[in-house]
């Protein structure tokens, strides 16, 4: 399978043509995440009553495909008001998506925005009980208020920037500040009780000096998401890493939530997982946001860096079962 690399998709221009990778042998599980299921959550934070139909389980590898019988085990993942969900970068593509997803599974979350007006844009008006909007840019240690954590028993990370120079530079807002110093603020600024903090980052980090990551890293965005992955690691608090391969479906910010989601309810669901910073491909955001929120609950992803890629064909879902043999056969391989 021939995989285009042209990812950090928000970039203009990007200064070199797409690039073509070897045939790459991989035979991890996939499963996909069912599009009805994500359109019709979000109306579940006023109605509660829309719930994941349980479907055909189809496993695929990549050099083959075996269909298994349904699983009727399925489960809806439970409401956990035990928990209080901190998302850093919830107004980028892959954080909006998780803020949606928590607020349809009644979990309580506070986000951390430069902006908090993005946040009424984007998600309603919430009560505050439900999402709590703190305003907090993570270049500044003292934006970081020890209040804004106060009671946050879990932390989502999804903020990033261009890797290549554009308006979203402005302010110095560049991957050294966002990906390294930023993370790096954030991680600093957590309580020690924290039961999990979730980074977002990329695959390739631990290959920036080599092509064709070398390019993609000509500004230092795979560095110094290396460099943010390394903090998280150093710090004792329990971590999971979430590296994802080219971004898909979205960044939708024009959008209001119920339109985005259902704007994204795409086909690429299909979930390949790994370890070791060997996969290379695409991944939809919609699937980069369920592995979030799923990891938070599988005890044996604490520690632990993942890649994730996804295709089209049918998956997880919002299955936690699903998601812990997916996590599962990743670690094993
Ligand atoms: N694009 C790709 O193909 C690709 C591939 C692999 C990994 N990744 C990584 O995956 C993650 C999610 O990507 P995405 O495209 O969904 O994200 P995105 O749309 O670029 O969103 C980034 C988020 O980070 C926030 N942010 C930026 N600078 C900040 C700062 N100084 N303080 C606080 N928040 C800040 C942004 O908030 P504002 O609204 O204030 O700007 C936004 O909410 C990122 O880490 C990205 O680098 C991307």
């Amino acid at each position: 399978m021939a995989t285009e690399l042209f990812f950090f998709t928000s970039i203009p221009n990007l200064p070199f043509p797409l690039i073509k990778f070897p045939k790459h042998h991989q035979s991890l599980p996939l499963f996909s995440l069912a599009p009805p299921t994500i359109s019709s959550r979000f109306k579940t934070v006023s109605s509660s009553k829309a719930r994941p139909s349980s479907s055909t389980v189809v496993v695929h590898a990549v050099q083959e495909e075996v269909v298994q019988t349904p699983n009727s085990d399925s489960k809806v993942t439970p409401a956990s008001s035990s928990k209080l969900v901190l998302v850093a970068g919830g107004s980028g593509g892959v954080g909006q998506l998780v803020v949606a997803s928590l607020l349809s599974r009644n979990i309580k979350s506070r986000l951390l925005l430069r902006d908090p007006e993005k946040a009424t844009t984007l998600f309603g008006k919430q009560d505050e009980e439900t999402l709590l909007v703190c305003k907090g840019d993570t270049r500044n240690p003292k934006d970081l208020d020890p209040a804004i954590f106060e009671g946050v028993t879990h932390v989502i990370c999804c903020t990033g920037t261009t890797a290549f120079p554009s308006r979203r530079w402005d302010g110095d807002n560049t991957p050294e500040k966002v990906d390294w110093e930023g993370v790096r603020n954030l991680v600093s600024a957590l309580p020690s009780s924290l039961k999990r903090i979730v980074l977002v980052s990329s695959v390739g980090v631990t290959k920036f000096n080599e092509l064709p990551w070398s390019i993609m890293n000509l500004f230092g965005v795979l560095k110094y998401k290396k460099m943010g992955e390394d903090f998280v690691q150093k710090s004792g608090l329990p971590f999971t890493i979430i590296r994802a391969g080219r971004l898909t479906d979205g960044p939708y910010t024009s959008y209001d939530l119920n339109t985005l989601l259902k704007a994204t309810a795409g086909e690429r669901r299909a979930v390949l997982m790994g370890q070791g910073d060997k996969l290379i491909g695409e991944v939809s955001r919609i699937v980069v946001a369920e592995a979030c929120i799923q990891a938070l609950d599988i005890e044996f992803t604490e520690g632990e860096i993942y890649e994730i890629n996804s295709v089209e064909g049918e998956g997880p879902g919002s299955d936690p079962q699903k998601w812990r043999e997916l996590f599962k056969a990743a670690k094993a391989k």
